[in-house]
């Protein structure tokens, strides 16, 4: 392949296809990047130029190459408990608050928890592992544990739960005993088959409705970072539809969002709860 940069006009084209069809904003001086990820799908496809690549992406018919292209952009960064007190409060507030409140009968014996950019997994099941050492949720309970994300490829590794040190960076020896298995020839470690078994992974995009919910908790982390103020503003709604009354939403530190999510109540600068009533 000749071209190493992305010429102006294609890099605005890629640009706003991109923004369209996920809502993220590629900065203008990320072109190195932008080339740098697609020279590799220009090659593996075997279409040789950024125009040709860019015509086989826009009339839309390769459904595949359109999920790879997805997977050639996207930022899958992730690895267990990021955030170490999201998940602590989970097991040491929330879960107790639910098993309360169904105990009072003020509510079903049902929780659901939604990874609403979940990547390789990573967070739902790090959300899952601090339940279950609260023993949550209690026998006869309902379990929904959703894990979404646009990349197919983000979708593959979470269903396969096999991850290596970097996924286990802040995950203790004790921890890796107790809910993983180590694969010594691959240096991998599996996730305990039980807890794999109470996740459910399925590609969404944030910018549309999701099926599923409401949700009783929404972790939302670390993906609005490059959307711009209306795609920010479009998932922000329909994650506050997709929130139960009396539920929570976990933001990350870089979602810059603060500004938009009336009417939930603020309970921690990283934390809301949707009001009771609505
Ligand atoms: C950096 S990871 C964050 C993973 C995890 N939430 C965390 O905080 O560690 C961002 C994820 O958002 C996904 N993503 C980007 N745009 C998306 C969209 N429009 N809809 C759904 N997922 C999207 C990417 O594929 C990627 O896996």
């Amino acid at each position: 392949m000749q071209q190493d940069l992305l010429p102006d006009e294609l890099f605005d084209q890629f640009r706003a296809m991109i923004y369209r069809s996920t809502g993220i904003r590629i900065p203008e001086n990320k072109r190195v990047m932008l080339s740098n990820r697609l020279k590799r799908r220009v090659q593996a496809t075997g279409d040789g130029t950024f125009e040709a690549y860019y015509a086989r992406l826009a009339t839309g018919g390769d459904r595949l190459e359109l999920g790879r292209f997805v997977d050639a952009i996207t930022t899958r960064e992730t690895y267990f408990f990021r955030d170490p007190h999201h998940f602590h409060w989970l097991a040491e507030r929330f879960a107790r608050e639910l098993i309360e409140q169904a105990r009072l009968g003020k509510r079903s014996r049902t929780i659901s928890i939604w990874s609403a950019a979940c990547s390789g997994g990573e967070e739902l099941y790090s959300a899952l592992i601090r339940l279950a050492e609260v023993h949550c949720p209690p026998p006869g309970w309902k379990l929904l544990a959703l894990g979404t994300d646009i990349s197919e490829a983000a979708l593959r590794s979470a269903r396969e739960a096999i991850y290596g040190d970097r996924s286990l960076r802040s995950v203790t020896q004790a921890e890796r005993t107790r809910w993983f298995s180590f694969d010594s020839a691959a240096n991998r470690w599996n996730l305990n088959e039980e807890l794999k078994s109470r996740a459910t992974f399925r590609s969404h995009n944030l910018l549309h409705p999701i099926r599923e919910g409401p949700f009783d908790c929404i972790f939302l982390k670390n993906v609005l970072i490059y959307f711009d103020a209306e795609s920010k503003a479009r998932v922000v709604r329909q994650i506050l539809g997709a929130i139960a009354p009396g539920g929570y939403l976990v933001v990350g530190p870089t979602e810059g969002i603060y500004g938009m999510l009336d009417p939930l109540e603020r309970v921690e600068s990283w934390l809301y709860r949707k009001p009771d009533g609505e």
